[in-house]
């Protein structure tokens, strides 16, 4: 692998992120955040406060069952925690119901699944647009890209390059993990939500591949200003993030987990 380092032309810009930091609009903020999977357990999450500006590029790193991907499903919203206020665009997402929930997830966060969790079996292209289907928002946003939502999703795919005929119309268990991985990330991306949350991203993707998709995302974040939340256990990709927490750093809760 060529060194991933911050001499590369994937490092942000430092005089955006200084504009960007000194705008300083606060993103994403959890206070008081208590989590737990079960009522009975101890808490695997306990965070104090945190937060994440407006265009920031933050990478989260930890030990295998840490909490990492449970962090990123409180950002979300996808699960809500049992004490405290997890705020998205100043919104608080714990005192929302589900279905207002999923409205807001549907309208301004990208969310790459460590699984992926696509639709089986729907086509790579309708994957990438269902987003659209849900959110009206992002329909706009993307037809305000390309002249179409499925124009934006064949430009997308093609900088992912999975624009090849043969597989654009294959329902997606026929594609490799590192094509489903590729088509998951079309996915969060399409109609460009505010906030892409992205779980192990590119752990199925060979080198070449991995930088092409860091290009990208990076290229679409930078584009429309759009924070960033990635957990990866490749460390050497720290390095082309503005900001790197490790879990551990800011959650006061200890689980048992593998070093
Ligand atoms: N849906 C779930 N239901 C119950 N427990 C869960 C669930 N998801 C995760 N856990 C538990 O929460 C703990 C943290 O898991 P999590 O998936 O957040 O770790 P992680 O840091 O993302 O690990 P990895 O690096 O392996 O992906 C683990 O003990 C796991 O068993
Ligand atoms: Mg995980």
């Amino acid at each position: 692998m060529p060194p991933l380092n911050a001499e590369t032309d994937l490092s942000p810009d430092p005089d955006a992120l200084k504009s960007r930091s000194d705008a300083g609009t606060v993103q994403v903020r959890l206070t008081g955040v208590r989590f737990a999977w079960r009522r009975n357990e101890p808490d695997i999450i306990d965070i104090d406060d945190f937060s994440v500006a407006r265009g920031e590029r933050l990478f989260i790193d930890g030990p295998s069952g840490s909490g990492k991907s449970t962090l990123l499903s409180l950002l979300g919203g996808v699960v809500v925690p049992r004490d405290g206020k997890v705020e998205v665009l100043g919104e608080n997402l714990s005192s929302m119901r589900g279905w207002r929930r999923d409205r807001f997830r549907a309208d301004h966060v990208g969310f790459v699944f460590q699984m992926f969790n696509l639709v089986p079996y729907l086509s790579v292209v309708d994957n990438v647009t269902l987003p659209c289907r849900f959110s009206r928002r992002r329909r706009d946003r993307a037809e305000a890209r390309s002249s179409s939502v499925h124009a934006d999703a064949m430009r997308l795919l093609a900088e992912l390059e999975l624009d090849r005929s043969k597989l654009i119309d294959r329902a997606v268990v026929d594609l490799s993990i590192g094509q489903q991985q590729r088509v998951a990330v079309a996915r969060a991306l399409i109609g460009s939500p505010e906030i892409i949350i992205a779980d192990e991203p590119t752990s199925a993707l060979d080198e070449g591949t991995r930088e092409r998709f860091l290009e990208l995302l990076f290229n679409e974040c930078d584009a429309e200003d759009t924070t960033l939340l990635f957990v990866s256990h490749d460390s050497r990709l720290g390095t082309l993030f503005n900001r790197r927490v490790s879990l551990k750093e800011i959650n006061r809760s200890v689980v048992e987990a593998l070093p």
